[in-house]
């Protein structure tokens, strides 16, 4: 029912050259009818070149962040608006490290979905636990905080149009990758958070909610996370760099 969906974050990696030929191996080596949707966010600076190399192949064009505001005096600022005009269909809102290393609280994270849905992107929206609070027992009570501040802002037929990815923060670029119980017992809590918003529509919405994990994931471990049954794809940071590891976890979708 769910469509599998893997997105590569390249962060703050690649070159011109670099990216070209990372995405021809990936447009080489992937089957003509692939098992997933497939997204790749290169740095802001690239998206117009990898979106014309990307050109009527199945792979999509997402962005790693967008601003909450539409237009006006943001220095250094990318409109959600510049992101459709360059050709992206996803963003990114929420990832850790911005929220971490740029300080952007669940406000402003709302305020960047409402931004990126209001122009046509679907938002990736990334939640997920530091290890202390894993650890004291609030990774459901820090992703409902995460996920309420949107829901709040957006409604919950916003969800119709968005991704939802969990990624906790101890498995980002750790090598340590949740166990795909952890995920499961946290993507299924996502579900049932949105679940509980809709009275009209009787868990439609959520039902069909895409839920990515991300962390850590590669081509060894991919098959055994996405074979969860609310597991519904991932996004890829390290492993998205390299053509042969992420064809091999978007092909690692059909144990979905
Ligand atoms: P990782 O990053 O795959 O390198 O752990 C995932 C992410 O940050 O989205």
């Amino acid at each position: 029912m769910r469509r599998p969906f893997v997105a590569g974050n390249w962060k703050m990696h690649g070159s011109r050259a670099e990216n070209a030929d990372l995405i021809d191996a990936l447009l080489q080596g992937l089957p003509a009818q692939p098992a997933c949707d497939i997204a790749v966010c290169p740095p802001v600076v690239y998206l117009w070149e990898t979106g014309r190399l990307l050109k009527e192949s199945s792979v999509a064009l997402g962005a790693q962040s967008v601003c909450a505001e539409p237009i006006g005096a943001f220095t250094g600022e990318v409109s959600a608006a510049m992101l459709k005009d360059v050709g992206c269909r996803y963003v990114i809102v929420g990832h850790s490290e911005r929220r971490h290393h740029y300080k952007e609280d669940d406000a402003l994270v709302a305020r960047k979905f409402l931004a990126a849905q209001s122009h046509g992107l679907i938002p990736i929206l990334c939640v997920g636990e530091f290890l202390e609070e894993r650890e004291r027992g609030q990774t459901m009570a820090v992703i409902s905080r995460q996920l309420a501040a949107v829901l709040d802002l957006a409604g919950v037929d916003a969800m119709r149009n968005a991704v939802l990815a969990y990624e906790p923060v101890w498995a980002i670029g750790t090598g340590k990758n949740a166990t795909p119980a952890q995920a499961q017992e946290v993507h299924a809590h996502i579900r049932a958070t949105v679940a509980a918003r809709e009275s009209a529509s009787g868990g439609k919405i959520a039902a069909a909610l895409r839920v990515l994990y991300g962390g850590s994931v590669k081509a060894g471990n991919a098959a055994e996370i996405f074979s969860m049954p609310d597991v519904d794809g991932g996004l890829i940071g390290g492993a998205s760099l390299k053509a042969d590891e992420f064809l091999k976890i978007c092909a690692a979708t059909q144990a979905h």
